[in-house]
């Protein structure tokens, strides 16, 4: 029987992969110390799962301005770095190549998280979602809108925080522009009402991405060290509504990268809801932006073996990700290749801190 496509090795001008399993991004919140170092438990998390092709970190914060959940680390502090070179470390003991996500949830925030501040967006309008404080779920608040200050400062966090991670061992970062946090929040027209160069046409929204890419060079990161994530359909999730213009904003954004930047990869997902009724969205994410961009496309969202290798046979995609099976499936990769079955996640141990339900799901091969 002729290998799985998902099992086969890759190979781009930037990338050199065993596999076309990438670990998705996820958040677990267990750096559970003052000041968010990554820990030894999560070294052993992360080099457990360091047979896939690729492991994207979970979201890793550029800034204290940027936190918008308890717990969760951040890449700006030497602490921080030195944490991070721990668990990098027992990746690439295994052979494992990975990325970290740097990431900024702008509005999706709560003063409670930020030192008493109010959370920093591109325009002053509530998201009305809920977020997790240490007090417990709160509502979300009426945000500040970013002065032009912020925005370059928050630009050269980005470069900063792509610089720390390379420092702290990592093969290159992967910037969280999808999911409704700041870049999102920018792009998208019903979170962004400016009227300078970073809102009103799609050049303007889309902007802040370009800028960090740009920051990321000029900081002397070769840019196939870096991978985008969009999120194009996202409709009804973290304050976001899709409107007349999402879809043009993010052809646009997939063919500037395409013609412009030469990426490690882009990192699209498919809608996490059903967007067959919702006027504007694009049910077919991989299908629609494979012939737009011209480098390294990984689909993610609700993937299983069997579509996985569909989705590469067919050409829609180089790589594929899957997030919550390597929760509970830590050997993913040998599972595909011996058929051996998956076991499910518990939800409840998500984001509860602690071992339990995080490096306590045994692997189940050899
Ligand atoms: C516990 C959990 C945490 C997540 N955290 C992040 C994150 O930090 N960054 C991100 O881009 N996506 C995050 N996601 C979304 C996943 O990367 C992925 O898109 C989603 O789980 C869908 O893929 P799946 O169907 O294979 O699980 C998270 C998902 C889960 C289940």
């Amino acid at each position: 029987m002729a290998e799985q496509p998902l099992l086969t090795p890759f190979k781009s001008a930037h990338l050199d992969l065993r596999n076309r399993v990438v670990m998705a991004p996820m958040t677990r919140s267990r750096a559970e110390n003052p000041g968010t170092v990554p820990t030894d438990l999560m070294a052993e998390y992360y080099g457990q799962r360091a047979s896939a092709g690729l492991i994207i970190s979970e979201g890793t914060y550029v800034s204290p301005e940027g936190v918008g959940y308890i717990n969760v680390p951040g890449i700006y502090s030497p602490e921080q770095v030195a944490g991070w070179r721990k668990v990098t470390e027992a990746v690439h003991a295994k052979g494992g190549k990975f990325f970290a996500q740097i990431w900024h949830v702008g509005r999706v925030s709560h003063p409670d998280l930020l030192g008493g501040n109010l959370p920093l967006a591109p325009s002053a309008i509530n998201p009305h979602d809920k977020v997790y404080t240490p007090t417990g779920f709160q509502e979300t608040v009426e945000p500040r809108a970013m002065t032009l200050a912020e925005i370059k400062k928050t630009i050269a966090d980005f470069a900063q925080a792509a610089q720390n991670a390379l420092a702290a061992g990592f093969d290159g970062v992967e910037i969280h522009s999808a999911n409704g946090y700041l870049f999102h929040q920018f792009f998208n027209g019903t979170s962004n009402h400016r009227t300078d160069e970073y809102g009103g046409s799609i050049e303007n929204r889309a902007r802040l991405l370009f800028d960090v890419l740009d920051a990321i060079k000029a900081a002397g990161v070769d840019l196939g060290k870096v991978g985008v994530r969009l999120n194009p359909s996202l409709h009804g999730l973290f304050g976001i509504t899709m409107d007349e213009q999402t879809i043009p904003t993010f052809d646009y954004i997939v063919k500037r990268l395409s013609a412009e930047y030469d990426l490690a990869y882009l990192h699209l997902t498919e809608p996490m809801t059903d967007v067959r009724e919702v006027p504007f969205a694009e049910p077919h994410v991989a299908k629609r932006y494979r012939p737009l961009y011209k480098g390294t496309l990984i689909i993610n969202v609700r993937m299983t073996e069997e579509k996985g290798n569909k989705v590469i046979a067919d050409g829609d995609a180089d790589l594929v990700a899957f997030g919550t099976l390597y929760i509970s499936n830590p050997d993913l990769v040998e599972r595909f290749a011996q058929h051996v079955p998956l076991a499910e996640a518990d939800k409840n141990t998500f984001y509860s801190g602690g071992p339990k339900g995080y490096a306590d799901y045994p692997a189940a091969t050899k």
